[in-house]
């Protein structure tokens, strides 16, 4: 791919104006208070930086498959094309496993190329690679477009976790059928929602996969399950750990920012202090592009400089608060706090102002998933976060997406399908074979599975990683417990194929 100079520039304006646009749109305060994946951000080719992996090559064939638009029903409704990646070059023909990555909330070619773990491993397996997208994301879209895929509740209808794993489960039985590779041991891997969903599948449907590494899966981030002010009080601990000086600057500057907003020019004064390109239309705004920024930065808390979100630095938290710490005595906490967020918005230094734009479409599929069965409860402590005390208000989140897609979630289905709660005995004596991979720095670990269920269902915990760092390419700045969890998580895998073959060959043998 090309990679000169202005193709960068452009592609990093881009990141800029998507990452404003997830952090100021107008969404009532109930669902802002509901922390995404990377939804918004990889929703859109546009958005996928050509030098994201710059070491890193790998080829894959595009397809598309004709899918079923509802598993559950017999009704005469239309199909819809699927689109996958697939490299078989590694594949040893006939016997060598599937690696199936369960794609998730956006464009599929984002994940594969912020998943160089399994094409790295693939060689060494003899496997084939595949990566179905997620339904209602990137090219995979019902109804023949976008805009006809979202109109409505009774079109976004089909848009459902247990929807997505019925594509994954009949792509790949027929994947099978059609390279003569029934015997062939499928393995599911997936990071964050795609991590849910790769444990998820194993439960599901054992008899398709054997098993599944999931990463920065928060399978327990529902109901009441982990205390609801997990997410942030991680998020907030990230920073303390590197200064305190740094945390309480931050936790103050909310009250700064309120208090600067009321005055008659103050919303001219904080779109001046923080260079915004329009002028901000309510505090609120402001506020939410910070908390965007210290919640992504404590996912992408990565020990080496990544792309994945925006272009950072490694540790890229220690170096907002260096910049925050660093300003000299009698420097304002806004001027500290507008230092910190340049680290995220702006590390490098190609920004003129910062937008703030809305998205006028809410072309937004994970706000429906989020509305419906996706229902993960966050509130912000006041001792313990440095954000602003919020209280998870169900009344009003209801609310906010009935205003917004015309529905009432069902915050107790998931458990209800997939169970979540007292999961150590529910899956200690029916369930094998998954990783729970988990980062400690990595907000949504608090929802994760961090304890061993059983011998074959295992908790793989690293102190210093963040949001599925073990599903990353290998660079040379690894770590050593990064290169140690992956050594383990091979080994697992090469576990579950061999016993797969093993009992396969004795039934075989019969
Ligand atoms: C949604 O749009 C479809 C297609 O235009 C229409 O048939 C259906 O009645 C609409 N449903 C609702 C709930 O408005
Ligand atoms: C299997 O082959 C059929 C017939 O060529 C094709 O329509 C279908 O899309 C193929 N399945 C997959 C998963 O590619
Ligand atoms: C981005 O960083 C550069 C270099 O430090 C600086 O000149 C510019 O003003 C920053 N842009 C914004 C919007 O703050
Ligand atoms: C929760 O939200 C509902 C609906 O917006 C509101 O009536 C109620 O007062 C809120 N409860 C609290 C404790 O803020
Ligand atoms: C779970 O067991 C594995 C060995 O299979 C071990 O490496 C790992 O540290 C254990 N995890 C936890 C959280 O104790």
């Amino acid at each position: 791919m090309a990679r000169n100079s202005s193709s960068r520039t452009l592609t990093f304006t881009l990141t800029i104006i998507i990452i404003t646009i997830i952090s100021s749109s107008h969404q009532p305060l109930a669902l802002n208070h509901t922390p995404r994946f990377f939804g918004k951000f990889a929703s859109s080719t546009s958005t996928i930086p050509s030098n994201s992996q710059p070491q890193f090559d790998f080829h894959y064939e595009t397809k598309f498959f004709q899918q079923q638009l509802d598993h559950f029903s017999f009704s005469n409704l239309p199909t819809f094309p699927q689109r996958y990646l697939i490299n078989t070059q590694n594949w040893v023909i006939g016997s060598g496993p599937i690696f199936l990555y369960c794609g998730n909330e956006g464009d599929i070619l984002w994940f594969a190329q912020n998943t160089g773990f399994l094409w790295e491993i693939a060689p060494k397996f003899g496997a084939m690679v595949v990566f179905p997208e997620h339904r209602y994301y990137g090219e995979s879209v019902p109804f023949g477009s976008k805009e006809e895929a979202y109109k409505n509740a009774t079109t976004l209808g089909y848009l459902t976790a247990e929807q997505a794993l019925a594509d994954f489960a009949v792509l790949v039985t027929d994947l099978k059928q059609n390279l003569s590779a029934i015997h062939c041991p499928v393995v599911l891997f997936g990071g964050s929602y795609g991590g849910m969903l790769a444990a998820w599948m194993r439960l599901k449907y054992p008899h398709i996969a054997v098993g599944a590494l999931a990463s920065s899966a928060p399978i327990l981030q529902f109901e009441d399950i982990v205390p609801l002010e997990t997410f942030y009080d991680i998020v907030s601990n990230d920073f303390k750990r590197e200064s305190s000086t740094c945390f309480n600057y931050i936790k103050q500057s909310w009250d700064e920012i309120e208090s600067k907003g009321q005055s008659s020019d103050g919303l001219e004064l904080l779109t001046k202090t923080f260079k915004f390109c329009q002028k901000l239309k309510s505090t609120e705004e402001l506020t939410d592009w910070l908390e965007s920024a210290y919640s992504y930065l404590a996912m992408v808390n990565y020990p080496y400089p990544s792309e994945f979100m925006m272009p950072l630095p490694g540790h890229p938290i220690k170096e907002v608060c260096r910049r925050i710490d660093e300003g000299p005595a009698g420097t304002s906490i806004l001027d500290r706090i507008y230092e910190g967020a340049n680290v995220y918005y702006n590390y490098t230094g190609e920004a003129k102002c910062f937008e703030l734009d809305d998205d006028p479409h809410g072309l937004d599929g994970w706000n429906w998933q989020a509305c419906t069965e996706m229902v993960m409860p966050m509130s912000c402590s006041k001792e313990s976060s440095m954000f602003p005390p919020y209280e998870y208000n169900y009344s009003s989140f209801e609310e906010d997406c009935f205003k917004n897609f015309g529905v009432k979630p069902r915050p107790k289905w998931i458990t209800t399908e997939f169970g979540g709660h007292n999961i150590h005995n529910a899956l200690k004596n029916f369930g094998s074979n998954i990783i729970f991979s988990n980062g400690l720095l990595d907000p949504w670990s608090g929802g994760s599975v961090l304890q061993n269920i059983s011998e074959s269902i295992v908790s793989l915990v690293t102190e210093e990683g963040a949001h599925h760092i073990d599903l990353r390419a290998s660079t040379e700045n690894d770590p050593d417990w990064l290169v140690e969890q992956r050594a383990t998580e091979i080994r697992l895998i090469q576990g579950w194929i061999s016993d797969y073959h093993q009992t396969h060959k004795a039934v075989f043998d019969m």
